[in-house]
């Protein structure tokens, strides 16, 4: 690494050793964390950069919630609210309750036993409101769970391929290995799931634990049914295995009727870390999210306690706490709702289910089944959730996004980013939840024209 020492100083002595002035102060980034440079770390910065150099392209890549319902008068009430329950409901005094919403925190957060409601009200699941950390974005708790569960060197984390890659980015910087488990058409494909765990401890590695996305997965849309999720719980403890769970969508199915169970509803002997996120259901500018880890453990002081209070011993030195007018704007819409954010996203919801309809019956129309030759173009029907995955017969990488991009004037997200490797994906992901549906026309429409275009060009 190269050392500040401003020009013209003369050299000093250091442990013994002549260490030489340099120039500058000015870093070299080999000389700083590995997981920087990292694709997984510049993925979401170049997909930015890209929709910001063609802001008149219609973007079918941010997973970004619907930004017609938005509204800042709701904000303050939802605070109003919140303020109200902690004095009425809570009995706090007033300077009290000022304190809890202005002042430094609880480091485990203030909604906690909004949460447990929510989740009791909404997934049937129960817990405890102190195994609960609200945290900075779901974001933040990905980070928390993996700082905790990487110990030593030889830990690994099992994670269903196509990744998210928030959560790829996150191992990084714990210095984490991540191993694909292949997802398939179940959402976990849990013969190799077994497999993976299995050659992780046979080359004298320690699976940590497997990351999950059973309901309407990112980025591949895809759900796990309700036989698979039992499968996935007994075969994560055949092979003892935490299951990290995360769940930003399930709550936007595109048809009515029952939901299926979490992991964490079905889990009955704590092998589910669940991780969740306001950012889809209240609102993305809040930052709020949270982890249920109820799995128990015993402190230095030889005193039992959940997870949770390990996870916010880590989070009192990355972010103190939540900011707690944040909490309370999701407090109060939770309150505002009984604390369930089903009836709180009827609008979301049927926008969601409109414009995925609307994709699909889009993506049929341009690419129709031919019966004199098999279909080149596919792409998933997913049950719910923002994402549609579209397969061509040609690599899709960043530079067919920028081609996209400055040429068709369609962004989309190129598959490629959700995997750990280099080898080429002839894929590409769509998102139906910041557009309307005539956006959505217009996007296919230069999709196919490029889509054309790119087998033409193969053909020559
Ligand atoms: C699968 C998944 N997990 C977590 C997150 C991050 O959520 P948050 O915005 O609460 O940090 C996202 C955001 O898009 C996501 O798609």
């Amino acid at each position: 690494m190269r050392r500040s020492g401003g020009g013209g100083r003369a050299a000093y002595a250091r442990g013994g050793l002549r260490v030489a002035p340099t120039e500058s102060a000015d870093l070299s980034v080999a000389d700083l964390h590995p997981a920087l440079g990292d694709p997984a770390l510049t993925s979401m910065n170049f997909l930015n950069e890209v929709s910001e150099r063609y802001p008149a392209a219609v973007s079918l890549a941010a997973g970004r919630p619907y930004e017609e319902f938005f509204d800042v008068a709701a904000v303050h009430r939802h605070l109003d609210t919140f303020h109200r329950h902690l004095v009425d409901e809570l009995g706090h005094a007033p300077e009290q309750a000022r304190r809890l919403l202005l002042q430094y925190g609880r480091t485990k957060g203030i909604v906690h036993h909004l949460i447990a409601r929510n989740l009791a009200v909404d997934e049937g699941i129960t817990v405890d409101p102190e195994a609960v950390v609200v945290t900075v974005g779901c974001q933040e708790a990905m980070f928390l769970v993996l700082r905790a569960l990487r110990a030593d060197p030889a830990d690994v984390l099992l994670a269903v391929a196509p990744t998210y890659v928030g959560l790829t980015g996150a191992a990084r910087l714990v210095d984490l290995p991540v191993w694909p488990v292949a997802g398939g058409p179940s959402g976990v494909d849990l013969a190799d799931l077994r497999a993976q765990a299995r050659r992780a401890r046979a080359s004298g590695r320690r699976p940590r634990a497997c990351y999950v996305l059973p309901d309407f997965a990112n980025p591949s849309g895809v759900s796990m049914n309700v036989p698979d999720r039992q499968r996935l719980l007994a075969l994560a403890a055949e092979e003892d295995l935490l299951l990290l769970e995360d769940n930003p969508y399930g709550l936007f199915p595109v048809e009515d009727g029952p939901r299926p169970p979490t992991l964490k509803a079905l889990d009955t002997d704590r092998r589910v870390v669940y991780l969740g996120s306001f950012a889809k259901t209240v609102l993305p500018g809040a930052r709020v999210g949270y982890v249920v880890a109820d799995q128990r453990v015993a402190g230095s002081d030889g005193r039992v306690g959940p997870l949770a209070d390990q996870l916010a011993m880590i989070k009192s030195m990355v972010t103190v706490n939540t900011s707690p007018i944040a909490q309370a704007v999701i407090g109060g819409r939770l309150l505002e709702h009984g604390c369930s954010l089903v009836p709180a996203n009827t609008r979301e919801r049927a926008a969601y289910a409109r414009n995925l309809r609307h994709l699909v019956a889009g993506l049929a129309r341009r690419f129709p089944d031919r019966p004199d030759r098999p279909a080149v173009v596919r792409w998933t029907v997913p049950a719910g959730g923002f994402f549609v995955v579209v397969t061509v017969p040609f690599a899709v990488d960043d530079a067919l996004l920028d081609t996209s991009a400055r040429d068709y004037g369609v962004l989309w997200t190129p598959m490629a980013h959700f995997y750990d490797d280099t080898a080429p994906v002839c894929a590409l992901r769509l998102s139906v939840s910041a557009v309307t549906p005539e956006q959505i026309d217009l996007g296919l429409d230069r999709l196919a024209a490029l889509i054309t275009d790119e087998l033409l060009r193969g053909r020559s």
